[in-house]
Order: C-alpha cells, then structure tokens, then sequence
C-alpha cells in the first residue's frame, strides 16, 4: 500500500520524507490557503521534495477554465498531478487531460457510482472521502469496500482508489484489509502509525536496564579497536 501525505506544509513533508515512508503527497485549495503560500511556489516546492506524484486541485469549476489551470499546474514539474473535482465538467477536463497522458485524481468522491464515472473516464486516482462519510453519521469504509469491489470486476479499470479524509489509524488498516491501493494520511496520523504503548514502556525498560550495565556500545567497540592496535 502506497502512502501519500495531504498538506501543503513543507516543513512536515521534509520531515516525513527523511522517514522513506512517503510515495506522493495530496493538496488542495484549503491545504494551500492553509500553507499561507502562493500554489505555483508552494506546489514547485514540494515537487523540489518528492519524487511521486504531487496532487494540485484546479479551481475553476468550468470546463475550459479547468483545462487552463490544469496546463498552468502540469507545466510546474513532470510528478504534478492534476486534481479536479467528481463534477460533469471535472471529468470531461479528466478524461482529455488523459488523452493526453496527463495524470488525475478526481476528488471529492461520495459514492460508488462516482467512482465508476471516474474509472470509466480513465482517472489516474480516484479519492473517496471517508472522514466526511463517518462526520454526517455514515460508514467512510463501506464505499472503500464497494469501490474495491466494483473495480475489481473490471480489469480495464486502472484508477488507483486512493483513500481521502482520513481522520485515524484504523482508517488505514480498514483501507489496507480491503486491498486500497493508497492512503493520502494527515502529518498527525502517519505519525500515530507508529505509536504503541507498549512500544514505548518496552523501550523505556531496556533503557534503564541497559543504563545498570554501564555499557556503551561505542565504547566498547573503541576500546577494542585500540586493544587491537
Ligand atoms: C484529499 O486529497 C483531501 O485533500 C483530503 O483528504 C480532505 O480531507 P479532510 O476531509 O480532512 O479535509
């Protein structure tokens, strides 16, 4: 499973990558509003960090300016990917773009038959939303598993599901148990990936055990090069 990170933030994403964990990173127009940055600097930027593919969201909501903003976007670096919404004039930008092996993900996806609209249009990435799902009280995962499911029956789909939204870790390991390709994780949530109590009570016990001893491993292995010598 790829892991994406979603946020504009460029202190966190050259943090993060430093961990080898990161495959791509997500944005859109709150993250960049978020950033305080202008898009074309703070996009260029995180390209300058990423090797995999960068989502950057157009902003316009008609076809012909969406297709405009995309050129502007995808001139930025080979990885950007460009990100429209689920609309009907989000996917006629989507599937011209492909035409002309531009990479897209089509975002703000609510339902498994906007999934099948994407796929069928040739979307790089489709991402469906679970966090907002489980906010107005429904089941964020269900449509993972329906989407899963629907793409699965038809190989000629190769849209990647990438899982949006994602507010807590067991929002990963659903994602990862139904076979989704990617998750696009808040800096906060990645980070949680790696905490376990007792990870933490077991390392502390080795430490102050390992402090009795005396030891250090540095040491030791000096004062043997020396003796060698
Ligand atoms: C996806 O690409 C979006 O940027 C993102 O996951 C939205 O998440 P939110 O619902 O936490 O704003």
């Amino acid at each position: 499973m790829k892991f994406f990170i979603d946020t504009a933030d460029l202190e966190e994403i050259r943090d993060l990558s430093d961990t080898g964990l990161l495959d791509g990173v997500t944005t859109n127009p709150s993250l960049i509003a978020k950033s305080g940055g202008n898009i074309l600097d703070v996009i260029a930027n995180i390209c300058d960090l990423v090797s995999g593919p960068v989502s950057a969201e157009v902003t316009a909501t008609e076809f012909d300016a969406m297709m405009s903003e995309a050129k502007v976007l995808s001139e930025i670096a080979p990885n950007v990917v460009i990100k429209v919404p689920l609309t009907v004039d989000g996917l006629k930008t989507c599937k011209l773009l492909r035409e002309d092996n531009i990479e897209v993900n089509v975002t703000l996806c609510f339902s498994a038959a906007q999934a099948l609209l994407a796929g069928k249009v040739g979307a790089s990435f489709i991402s469906p939303f679970v966090g907002r799902i489980d906010d107005i009280g429904g089941t964020g995962m269900e449509l993972i598993d329906e989407i899963v499911d629907i793409y699965s029956q038809y190989p000629s789909i190769e849209t990647e599901i990438l899982v949006a939204s994602v507010r807590h870790p067991n929002h990963v390991i659903e994602a990862a148990k139904m076979g989704a390709d990617i998750v696009t994780l808040p800096p906060k949530v990645l980070r949680q990936l790696f905490k376990h109590p007792l990870t933490d009570r077991g390392l502390s016990d080795f430490l102050s055990d390992w402090e009795k001893t005396g030891q250090s491993i540095l040491n030791l292995a000096e004062d043997r090069k020396k003796a060698a010598e």
